[in-house]
């Protein structure tokens, strides 16, 4: 294990989303003579009430900028000692129904963060990465070595994004870290992804669609403990190398909707199964016995990291009611209009 490294000035890219916010609330908490600077867009994902905890702290402060607009970050990045980047595009159904932006935010965007924290000479980069850059794993569990076979337009182009950076690391001795994380769940969540769409959909008595058969295999990662790994990693892991994080139980989508509705005390007739997703991932499952080398423990099991999710939507409806409208109610109907209209 190499000593810790100290970071007092920490950028944190796409800082306004689901994790990125949990990150930067998170950071402030565990380390308290450190400064933050959040870079976000604000895409439909980003949100600054994610951010409002933390509002009123002098230690962070908040600039509107494109990941992929060069001259904008990198006077940002003038200065700080490492960048953790979380901006991205992030919801795979979304990269089926329009691959570009994908690849303009995590591979363009990606290389001009990577020359600009270059050129800024940072101690550390990190790279928020995903298991979804393995694609499938029909047995066992993957090691960080094993190959990136990504199958869809959002894991290829999070691969691609990883391999840029590694290059940056072999060409300009940028000093990169990868983390690939499970699936992330916890306050905060953008409701297009499974888990808080099931909950605010069975809150509104509304069906919950389940794509193909239901049996799709994810382990749900408390959104705090991925923070943890992270703030870990970026600390004391090796430049160079790349970190699973991982959850504990394998889930698959039939039994997460049934374990939502049952915490609401709502009834399973909400389940409604609709075309599969193509190219679906049924299964992810990581090896993190080297996070683990780094002292790395979660906090949460699959049960306590339900109900506590439950739990946040349930009592932060003005959060999730605001976003379930407008540009949200498009994407819905283009997303599920049909496939809810012919379900079973
Ligand atoms: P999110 O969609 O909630 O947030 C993404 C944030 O990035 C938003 O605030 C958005 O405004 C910002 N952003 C998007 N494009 C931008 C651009 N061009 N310039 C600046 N900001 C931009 O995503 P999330 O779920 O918090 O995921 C964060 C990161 O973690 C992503 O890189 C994702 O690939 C990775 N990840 C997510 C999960 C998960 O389960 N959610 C798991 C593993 C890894
Ligand atoms: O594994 C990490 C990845 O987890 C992250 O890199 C991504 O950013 C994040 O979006 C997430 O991707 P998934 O595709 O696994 O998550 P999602 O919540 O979209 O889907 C979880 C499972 O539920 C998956 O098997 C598909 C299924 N599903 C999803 C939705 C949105 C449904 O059955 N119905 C749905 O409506």
């Amino acid at each position: 294990m190499t000593q810790p490294v100290a970071l007092e000035h920490v950028v944190v890219t796409g800082g306004a989303g689901f994790i990125g916010s949990a990150f930067t609330r998170n950071y402030l908490a565990w380390h308290p003579s450190a400064r933050v600077t959040v870079i976000d867009k604000l895409t439909y994902a980003g949100n600054l009430q994610n951010l409002a905890p933390v509002d009123g702290d002098g230690r962070y402060r908040f600039v509107q900028a494109d990941i992929c607009d060069y001259d904008a970050v990198a006077p940002v990045l003038a200065g700080a000692d490492a960048v953790v980047n979380f901006a991205a595009e992030s919801h795979v159904d979304r990269s089926i129904l329009d691959p570009d932006v994908f690849v303009r935010t995590n591979v363009l965007g990606v290389n001009a963060l990577l020359r600009a924290a270059t050129g800024a000479g940072v101690r550390r980069f990190l790279q928020v990465s995903t298991d979804e850059v393995y694609g499938h794993v029909g047995e066992g569990a993957t090691p960080e070595d094993a190959p990136l076979k990504p199958r869809n337009p959002y894991s290829a182009s999070k691969a691609g994004a990883e391999l840029l950076a590694w290059s940056y690391f072999s060409n300009f001795t940028l000093p990169v870290l990868v983390t690939r994380g499970e699936n992330t769940i916890g306050p905060y969540q953008y409701p297009e992804k499974a888990t808080p769409l099931f909950i605010t959909n069975a809150l509104d008595d509304q069906p919950l669609p389940i794509y193909g058969q239901g049996e799709a295999v994810r382990h749900y990662l408390y959104v705090d403990d991925h923070a943890a790994a992270i703030d870990l990693v970026l600390h004391q892991g090796v430049p160079g190398e790349a970190y699973n994080i991982g959850a504990d139980e394998a889930i698959n989508t039939v039994a997460l909707a049934e374990r939502i509705l049952d915490l609401l005390g709502k009834p399973r007739s909400l389940m409604r199964f609709v075309p599969d997703r193509p190219g679906h991932d049924y299964r992810y499952n990581l090896d993190c016995t080297k996070l683990e080398g780094l002292g790395w423990r979660r906090r949460y099991d699959f049960a306590r990291t339900l109900e506590a999710t439950v739990v946040w939507y349930r009592t932060h409806q003005d959060w999730w009611r605001a976003i379930k409208s407008g540009e949200y109610q498009d994407y819905y109907r283009r997303q599920y209009g049909a496939a809810l209209a012919g379900a079973r």
